[in-house]
């Protein structure tokens, strides 16, 4: 195409197409339910906490999109192909999908239990499979869609305070994304994945709140590791997702986007 005849402003354009998004009641799920449907797509809000979910729906239908609310535990494969069954009925199919649900857990590693690990792995990793997997049921037909993975700066590197189920959920999720952007990349599927550093989402203060942690000291750590200086808001997610979702992102698939201040540049 001529670079000429081509509008640009109509690359983060998404009227018609709709996502689901898991883990959508808080947090990064609700900003980019919100942020997307700014630019015109319908949601589906996924989250453990239903009532959650309904509160972001009726955010995305109060900017006149359509949205649904759905409740789903993404440990439970049952209760994924109800969710990506629920999506394609309500609202007609699956153009995006977006996996945000996801758990921490801050155990030294002397001390996790099987069940421990298990339930970080079944939430973060297993889970983020079959959403794809569901998804791709949808998508594989129409040849087209997209996947955004939330990995994590703990997908990359090694971090303190207990997080090695984390890390390697997060690990998994980074190598998981590849594996599926190439294996499905012939069916106009891309796959990428978002590394944050710390943001200030409803599960980071719940961090905070932890009682073998001092707040005032987990900041400083944080920042001390970010060159921006700070930690993020979740509202600052919208712009990399919206990248990843739309066709301004056409030719990126595969990649682990680091959206971190820089904690990754050193
Ligand atoms: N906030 C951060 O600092 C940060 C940093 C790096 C990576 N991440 C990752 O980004 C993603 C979103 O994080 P957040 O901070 O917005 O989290 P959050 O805890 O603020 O929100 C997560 C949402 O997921 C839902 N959820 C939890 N378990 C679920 C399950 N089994 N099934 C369905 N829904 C479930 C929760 O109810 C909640 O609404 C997560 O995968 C997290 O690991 C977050």
């Amino acid at each position: 195409m001529d670079t000429a005849g081509v509008n640009f402003k109509e690359l983060f354009n998404l009227s018609g197409r709709v996502a689901l998004i898991t883990g959508a009641g808080a947090g990064f799920g609700e900003a980019i339910a919100l942020g997307l449907a700014q630019y015109g797509c319908d949601v589906a809000a996924a989250d453990l906490n239903f009532e959650a979910a309904q509160r972001t729906a009726a955010m995305v239908a109060a900017q006149g999109r359509r949205s649904t609310a759905i409740r789903v535990d993404v440990s439970k494969p049952e209760e994924i192909a109800a969710m990506a069954d629920a999506t394609v009925r309500e609202l007609g199919t699956i153009d995006i999908l977006v996996n945000s649900a996801g758990i921490s857990q801050h155990t030294p590693a002397l001390e996790v239990s099987v069940e421990g690990w298990d339930k970080v792995l079944d939430v973060n990793l297993r889970g983020t499979f079959l959403c794809c997997a569901a998804a791709g049921r949808v998508m594989v037909p129409k040849r087209k869609g997209v996947i955004i993975n939330f990995s994590s700066i703990a997908g990359v590197v090694g971090m303190g305070r207990g997080n090695n189920a984390y890390c390697a959920s997060k690990g998994g999720v980074n190598s998981l994304t590849k594996q599926l952007a190439v294996e499905w990349a012939s069916y106009g599927i891309r796959v990428n994945s978002i590394a944050p550093c710390q943001f200030r989402t409803p599960g980071l203060l719940e961090v905070m709140a932890d009682k073998q942690f001092d707040p005032e000291k987990l900041i400083q750590t944080w920042t001390s590791g970010i060159p921006l200086g700070r930690v993020g808001e979740p509202h600052e997610m919208v712009g990399p997702a919206l990248f990843l979702a739309s066709d301004a992102s056409a030719m990126v698939t595969g990649i682990v986007m680091p959206v971190d201040g820089g904690f990754l540049a050193h």
